[in-house]
């Protein structure tokens, strides 16, 4: 239930960070989004990218405001202020209760760069970087135990993109001497950034092979739309993350098999949601431009709860994952001024992230399905199951654009012994989307009528609809 705080159109400035606004406490951080974020409950927050990483030079980010350089950033051709750098960042993080994700530049920065950057982070202060920190007023190490080895270098646009063998090099380069700085931190290898790449696949294994037990973990991206408009085929979209991950992981194994290591690479999903609308990503040299930002509607936001099913489904494989992005760009969260407005795509994170804890169960559907045009058959339900003590949490889409379902919830060896809290998430057509004149079209209701008989609970879930809801076991 991860998120992440790009460097990118108004998701720093006017996003997270805004001096200016009514809502700004005395350090500028924007209290109104702030809370809501805390609804959601995330736990890692990537930064500072993303596309930015690859040209973003650290340094420029700490030290004094008013020395700070305001740089021409090419990833989104947009002017980079520096008013909020990794200090600002660690400081967000620790009041929001996110554990810090940081992407080091592999594309115009060098291994040593990254390595610096740890020590700035994480060393006591008895050395350079580690005294400018102390220096820039934080004694106590920033304690930052995850670091993403680059972003997306598998592709053509990304600022020093290389060949999968030169990425490797420059990652083992880098994570070694990362590591020689702090040995507890755990590093993510770029994997490919999605499964149309020409080299998916076969950039993964490259990549692990040659990084051997370097990499904890490989990453994924996927953004995924309605591109057809065509709503079935679209909500369908889950079973390809489901694929997607198990091809991924399959790749994790094989190279653990081939080189006989102990240690296998697990999954970070440090990108995924629905965009595909706006593509506006030319920030014409203006700081916090208005970039990618998407309006989410009730289609939308059962195709987010569709990855976090996946995402709990594959909870054995999947150790992270990082919806993009949390506000203003791709985001559950718009400002307008100090107005603010929290989209569809809000309401589904928030059921499933505050239900986040427990043991994902091996969860099995019998019932009706249907076939997809792009990706197969799949059930009209799509759910997911964590189990933690005695509660029971339950999350369940229906995808029928037409008819409500009756669902039935079983534990194979327990009986489900009571209802503690349930809501629902619809709307009045898969298009309705939140705005400003209508903030609360598409929003969650409480979901009545789960009903309870010999152990086994059953409820009637209404057409495009998505359900959380948390039961009591018994013995
Ligand atoms: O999230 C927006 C962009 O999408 C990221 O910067 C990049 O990694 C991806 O292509």
């Amino acid at each position: 239930f991860g998120g992440f705080l790009e460097h990118m159109g108004r998701a720093v400035y006017e996003g997270v960070y805004d001096p200016k606004s009514a809502h700004a406490d005395r350090a500028g951080y924007r209290t109104d989004v702030l809370d809501a974020l805390s609804r959601l409950k995330m736990t890692a927050m990537r930064y500072p990218g993303g596309n930015f990483a690859s040209g973003y030079h650290w340094m420029d980010g700490i030290g004094p405001r008013d020395r700070r350089p305001t740089m021409r950033e090419l990833a989104w051709q947009s002017l980079e202020s520096n008013q909020f750098g990794t200090d600002e960042y660690i400081a967000l993080c620790r009041r929001m209760g996110w554990t810090p994700m940081i992407t080091v530049n592999l594309g115009t920065g060098t291994p040593e760069e990254a390595r610096n950057w740890v020590e700035y982070c994480n060393a006591p202060p008895d050395s350079k970087y580690a005294q400018m920190r102390a220096e820039n007023g934080a004694a106590e190490t920033h304690n930052v135990k995850l670091w993403c080895l680059g972003n997306e270098m598998d592709g053509p646009w990304q600022l020093g993109h290389v060949p999968a063998g030169q990425y490797a090099i420059r990652a083992q380069q880098a994570g070694k001497m990362m590591k020689d700085v702090d040995k507890s931190i755990e590093l993510v290898a770029c994997g490919s950034c999605g499964v149309g790449m020409d080299t998916y696949m076969e950039w993964d294994r490259q990549v692990l092979e040659y990084m051997g037990d370097l990499a904890d973990y490989i990453s994924l991206h996927r953004y995924v739309g309605n591109h057809d408009d065509d709503t079935p085929d679209y909500l369908a979209v889950t079973a390809s993350i489901d694929k997607q991950i198990e091809e991924m992981d399959t790749a994790c194994r094989f190279v653990q098999a081939k080189t006989r290591s102990k240690k296998r690479a697990y999954l970070c999903f440090d990108e995924w949601n629905v965009w595909y609308r706006n593509h506006q990503a030319d920030g014409a040299g203006k700081h916090a431009p208005h970039l990618i930002e998407e309006v989410y509607n009730l289609e939308d936001a059962l195709v987010v709860a569709g990855f976090l099913n996946s995402f709990i489904r594959h909870a054995d494989s999947v150790k992270i994952a990082n919806i993009a992005q949390i506000v203003n760009v791709i985001a559950p969260i718009l400002t307008r001024g100090d107005e603010m407005l929290l989209q569809s795509i809000f309401y589904a994170f928030e059921m499933f992230a505050t239900r986040g804890t427990g043991v994902a169960l091996q969860i099995g559907v019998d019932g009706p399905a249907y076939a997809s045009k792009t990706y197969g058959e799949v059930t009209t339900i799509d759910t997911s199951a964590i189990l933690d003590g005695d509660t029971l949490q339950v999350f369940a889409t229906n995808r029928s654009l037409t008819d409500s379902a009756e669902f039935e919830i079983a534990v194979a060896d327990r009986a489900i012994a009571g209802f503690n809290s349930g809501e629902v998430l619809t709307g009045p057509d898969p298009k309705a989307a939140n705005s400003y004149e209508q903030p609360n079209l598409v929003t969650t209701g409480p979901l009545k009528g789960v009903e309870i008989k010999g152990g086994v609970a059953t409820v009637m879930l209404p057409p495009l609809s998505v359900a959380a809801m948390t039961l009591k076991l018994g013995t």
